[in-house]
This record gives C-alpha cells, structure tokens and sequence, in this order.
C-alpha cells in the first residue's frame, strides 16, 4: 500500500514536472480522456479503404484465375458459416454505384486493392495477361480520377494466385519475389500513368503468422517456428525489390511514391515501473510492425527479435536461427526502400514479461516471451480482438517517429467492426471511435508526427476473411442477404464527412452538435433497411411457395419418363414376339 502511494506521488511528481515544460496542448499527454480541439493541416488527405477479394465478387469472371483465397473460402470448415467471397459486395460490376459513395463522403482518396489472379491468371505474367481484369481497374482508376479522388492501390491484399502455391509453396519460395516484381512492373506499366501512391505489400504480418504460422488464413499452412520467418524474409525482398524497379525504370517518367502498409498494435507495459515489462512491450511492438519495418528503414531485423528467435533456436538444439539473415548486400539493398509508410493500426495491449519453454518446439508467439492482457473496461463492440483504445495510437506513431528517422506517414486502415446480426444503422460505437483515434492523431501530428493521410477502414461491409460476413466494418451497410447487394449509410457517414468538411475537430459545440445530427438521420436509413428486407424475406417465402411446384415438376420426370420407357419397351417385345408367331 506504501509502495503505491509512492509510485503514485512519483506519477503525480512526474506529471507536473511534464506540464510545466509543456507546449499549450501537451497536457494530453498524460490524461487519456482528454479532448483536443483543432485542425488537421491543410491539404491532409482523407479517404477511405477496400480490398479486392473482400469486395469485388466475380471471382470467376472475365477470365480471372483462382486466388489463394478462392480456393482455402470454398474448402469446408476454413470460414466462419463456410461463407466465400464469390459475390461478396459485387464491387466488380458497381464502380458507378461505389463512386458516388465515396463522393458523397467527399473522400480525397481511395485504397483500393488489385487482384494479380485477375490480371494474370496463373500469377506468371509470360503465360498470359487477362486485359479484361486490366479494364476493369482501368476503368476503377479514371472514374475516380474523374471525381477528383486520388487512387492509392496495394498491390498484394493476400491474393496470391493458387498456382503460385501450389507450383512453388506460395510465400514459401524464393521464386515470388521475381513473380511479384513482374507483376508489380506490369502494374506500373498499365497504371502508372495515373497512379501515383502504390503500397506494395497490406500487412505482411498476417500474411506470415497466419497464413503460414497458425493457418488461419490462406493458404492455411501450419509451419510453426518456421513458416512464417520464411515467408516474412521473401516478402522484405520482394517489397524491396519491387521499390528499386519503380525507382530505376518509372520515377522519374511517373513521379509517384511507393511504400509499404504494415499493421501495428501498440504494446503498453502493464506496470511501467517494472523493467522487464517496458523490454516486454518493447519486444511485443519490434516482433509485429518491427519485424518489417526495422529491415526497410534500417537494412536489418530488430536486434531483440535476431536475439531471442536465435536463442531459443540454440535451445531447441538446432544449428542455426529460424529467424533468416540478410546477407550484407541484402542488407544495403533494402534499407531505406520506402517512400512513405502505411500504417494500419485498431487495437492496443498490456504487455507483460512471461518465460515459454522451448521444450516442445519453438513457434513466433512463444519466441516473444511476451503475455497479452486487456482492460475489461475498454469498448469492445465488434471483432473479439477489438478493444478501442485511443491513446495507444498516439503512442504508436510517436514511437514510429523516433523509430523510423520520422518518415511520411499514410494511415492505411483504422475503424472498428460491429457483430453480424447487427442491422443497426445508428452505429453511435463507430462514431466514437473514429471521433477518439482521430483526436489522437491530431495529438501526434501537434507531436511532430508526419501523418499526410488517414483511410478509414472500410468503406464498405465485407468479406472479413476467415470470420466470413459475421464482422462488419463498414461506413455503409452492406444488405448481403439480398443478391443486388445494396448499400445503406450508417449514422458515421454523417459524422465523418463533418470531420472532413471541418478538417478537424473546430469546437465543443460544433462537434456535439455533428454527433447528434448523424445518429438522427440514421434512423430514417433504418426503417429503409428493414422495409427492404421485410420486402425481400416475403420474396423468399414466395419462393418457399413457389417450391412444391418445381418439386412437383422434378417428381413427374422422374416417374413419368422411367414408366413411359419401359411401357415402349414392353410393347415393342409383344409386337416382336406377335411378329414372329406371324412367321411361324
Ligand atoms: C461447414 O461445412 C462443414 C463440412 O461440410 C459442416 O460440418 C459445417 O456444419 C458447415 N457449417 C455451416 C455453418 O454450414
Ligand atoms: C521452390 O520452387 C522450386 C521449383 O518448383 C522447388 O524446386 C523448390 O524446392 C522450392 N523451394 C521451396 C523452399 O519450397
């Protein structure tokens, strides 16, 4: 009890102290619920994002070839209610409909991603090219062009062409890297003219710990130890590889950007007097956005992650890291292979110190020693690893500053999901979300942070990978039970078109008033909703009546056609035999 009393006077010692070197705004820092009123700089960009196979549907059309995905969503048990991305939002044949969406957000940008199946369908570009997959992007990219909305696209949101897989192990081999790079140049070729921000790689991280770590994900590999390294080691070389291409053959005819988006939780010690759990916290955030970025920014793995996986490799008894090095000329050629760096960030842990024996094989989550803990009290509306916790966002991208040599930063995904039944409109948890970790990045931007972009996350409901449909992320709702896919604006349209508008966060008053006005309009979207699905649930039952008919239908060509048959047969054999008798 004495002991806390005295960290407490420290913190409140260390406070004070704070607050009086402090700039205006600089008492943030240390009140979490605290609120800053004020703008965003001007010309910053506002946008919002997608992915391909989670929205674009068509999954077999126009000579597209089979993704990774394609393949793990059709096999049973991988997804959440054995859901696909077949249709998902059919955003393949909306890009009128999706545009004017964006325009009524008046976004700045939009992400999007490109599926390499569907421009070449066997991943390798000497085999064929698919022109109308080409068209289809071609046309996604002056449309919004036409709008005044600035594309930025990703080349690889975990679609890697099946053949690719199963011809070579996927991320597995080497040979991507030269794949992809073909790839990306034919993108730059096709694109580039009008395409000027380009992300190479949407968080690599899944790509390695659950595609080939926990399996997961596409294409569902459980390498434990191993899988992932691998993976994560051949996708650095491909982002860096694909870079140098840009740089070399289409910067100075395109003058565009290229960069990587990585996700990064915030890691914050549990009790932050305690020396093991700051390393722990440490070691939590270099083993996720560090893993990748410390190599691109710095020409290598973080120090702690080479050591630990190391270590416990030696323990296990085996002769080398599973952790891959980078030769020195490896080294040099990726270091400094981004022109701006993609941030997706939602959540925030407590990191505390916890020893894993190596016992029983190594594995990437073992090698951390690390233990994730929640507080029970933060929201968590949605997805089960989604608890809204604001201030870690500031800290991430202060800890990216002083991390990363203080590059240009885009936030390439942050937003909150709701549970799957939920057909509320007036999503009131999303406004206060956005609302928060908005205010924090405006906070790290007054820190000195180079934030240029924000991208909600998503623009759209969608395919939410192995949770199926059950997760919904989206500014507009997505009715997907009804095959024309409609969209309808949630409550948080409203408000963060007033943020865009605003540039910010003006004043009190102002922002109250945002709040109360979108959750009114929400509820006219709510009655619309439930009037169409009301109307599409008595469509269904007329199908349900329509039923027995067709049933009715298949029972008579099953017995009347059998009987019709072998009554010819019978009375074909009577007149043969009454024929012969004749003879006779
Ligand atoms: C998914 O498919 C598996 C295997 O066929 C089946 O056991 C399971 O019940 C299915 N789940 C749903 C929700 O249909
Ligand atoms: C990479 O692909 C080549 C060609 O199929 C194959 O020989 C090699 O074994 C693969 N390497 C790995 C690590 O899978």
């Amino acid at each position: 009890m004495l002991l806390r009393c005295v960290t407490r006077t420290c913190h409140v010692l260390v406070l004070v102290l704070c607050l009086s070197a402090a700039e205006d705004f600089d008492w943030t820092k240390n009140n979490h619920g605290s609120f800053y009123y004020g703008t965003f700089p001007t010309g910053f960009s506002w946008g919002a994002g997608s992915s391909a196979y989670q929205t674009e549907g068509a999954w077999d059309q126009d000579g597209k070839g089979l993704s990774i995905w394609d393949v793990f969503s059709h096999k049973k048990g991988k997804v959440f209610f054995n859901d696909t991305g077949d249709s998902s939002c059919e955003s393949y044949y909306k890009v009128k409909e999706d545009i004017s969406l964006i325009k009524e957000l008046k976004l700045n940008h939009y992400r999007f991603s490109i599926s390499w199946p569907r421009i070449i369908p066997t991943g390798i570009k000497s085999d064929h090219v698919n022109e109308k997959g080409i068209e289809y992007y071609d046309s996604l990219i002056d449309s919004l062009l036409e709008n005044d909305i600035t594309p930025i696209v990703t080349l690889y949101h975990w679609d890697l062409p099946q053949l690719l897989q199963d011809k070579y192990g996927g991320w597995q081999n080497v040979s991507m890297i030269n794949y992809f790079n073909e790839f990306a140049n034919l993108c730059f070729e096709r694109f580039g003219n009008r395409v000027k921000y380009w992300i190479t790689f949407n968080n690599p991280w899944a790509v390695a710990v659950e595609g080939y770590e926990t399996g997961e994900h596409a294409p569902g590999l459980k390498l434990r130890g191993t899988g992932a390294y691998r993976a994560a080691h051949h996708i650095i070389k491909a982002h860096a590889k694909v870079w140098h291409t840009y740089d070399t053959h289409w910067r100075s005819k395109q003058n565009g950007m290229v960069g990587i988006s990585l996700a990064g939780d915030w890691g914050e010690p549990v009790d932050i007097t305690n020396q093991k759990d700051i390393e722990a916290a440490e070691r939590y955030v270099q083993f996720y956005m560090g893993w990748f970025a410390t190599p691109i920014f710095h020409g290598d793995y973080p120090q702690v992650m080479k050591e630990f996986v190391g270590r416990k490799s030696a323990q296990q008894g085996l002769g080398t890291s599973r952790l891959p090095t980078f030769s020195s000329q490896e080294r040099s050629y990726i270091k400094g292979t981004c022109d701006f760096l993609g941030i997706g960030h939602f959540t925030t842990r407590y990191i505390t110190q916890k020893s894993y024996p190596t016992g029983r094989g190594g594995a990437y989550f073992t090698d951390r020693d690390v233990a994730e803990l929640v507080d029970p009290r933060w929201p968590d509306p949605g997805s089960e690893w989604l608890y809204a916790v604001p201030w870690g966002f500031r800290r991430l991208l202060n800890f990216v500053k002083t991390q990363y040599g203080n590059p240009d930063i885009y936030i390439t995904e942050n937003g909150v999901s709701e549970k799957m039944m939920c057909t509320e409109l007036c999503d009131d948890w999303r406004i206060q979300y956005f609302k928060e970790y908005i205010n924090e990045m405006l906070k790290a931007i007054k820190d000195g942070v180079n934030v240029k972009g924000y991208t909600a996350w998503s623009l759209l409901d969608k395919f939410e990978w192995d949770e199926g449909y059950s997760e919904r992320f989206g500014l507009y709702y997505v009715d997907f039970r009804n095959h024309k896919k409609p969209r309808y604006p949630k409550a948080s349209v409203q408000f963060y078109k007033r943020i865009i508008s605003a540039n910010g966060f003006p004043s009190q008053r102002e922002v109250e008033s945002w709040k109360r006005k979108a959750t009114e309009t929400c509820s006219s979207s709510n009655q619309l909703l439930a009037a169409e699905q009301q109307r599409s649930t008595a469509a269904n039952i007329l199908r349900l009546i329509h039923d027995p008919l067709t049933s009715h239908m298949e029972m008579v060509t099953e017995i009347v056609v059998p009987t019709v048959c072998t009554l010819c047969i019978l009375l074909s054999a009577v007149f043969l035999m009454f024929l012969l008798r004749r003879r006779k």
